[in-house]
């Protein structure tokens, strides 16, 4: 194909949250009473990011690659998944880069706007991306879903 080929992934991923686990969220560990229940480091982040790479390419989710009910997958540090993902798309789309990422989480307690710069270093990192092509906004879910904490990214894709 002449030209540039852009292709746009969206992916959302929600735990439910308990206290005494640890709480990581776009591969930075946050101090906080509760964090995610989860087989892997119930890291929202970054898998909804792993699926919004696939979802640009339509290469399925995180779940067939990285099933839930593999035990070597246990407690699995997610940015692994992110480089997994990574190099399942580089296979489909040799030479693809990603343009932008824009990620909202959603989460009653803690504040999470003293990590952004954080978030936004280790997404960058993990993407090689200047941390200014990662964009992450907080939202509280007013109260309503005080238990869960859910995350949403849209990436910009061009190969
Ligand atoms: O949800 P709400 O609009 O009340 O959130 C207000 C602001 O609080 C957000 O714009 C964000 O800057 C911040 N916030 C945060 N950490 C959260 C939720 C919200 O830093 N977990
Ligand atoms: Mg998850």
């Amino acid at each position: 194909m002449n030209g540039q080929a852009f292709r746009i992934g969206y992916g959302e991923d929600t735990h439910a949250l308990a206290a005494g686990r640890l709480l990581i969220v776009g591969g930075v560990p946050i101090a906080s009473p509760h964090g995610a229940v989860a087989h892997s480091d119930g890291d929202v982040l970054l898998h909804a990011l792993a699926d919004a790479l696939l979802a640009g390419y339509a290469l399925g989710d995180i779940g067939e690659y990285y099933p839930p009910t593999e035990a070597s997958f246990k407690d699995m540090d997610s940015a692994e998944i992110v480089k997994g993902v990574l190099a399942i798309l580089d296979q489909h789309a040799a030479g693809f880069s990603v343009v932008n990422v824009a990620a909202v989480v959603t989460l009653d307690q803690p504040r999470l706007g003293p990590y952004r710069q954080r978030m936004q270093a280790r997404i960058a990192e993990l993407l090689s991306l200047e941390p200014e092509r990662v964009g992450a906004t907080f939202k509280t879910s007013e109260g309503l879903a005080p238990g869960h904490i859910q995350a949403r990214v849209t990436v910009l894709l061009v190969s």
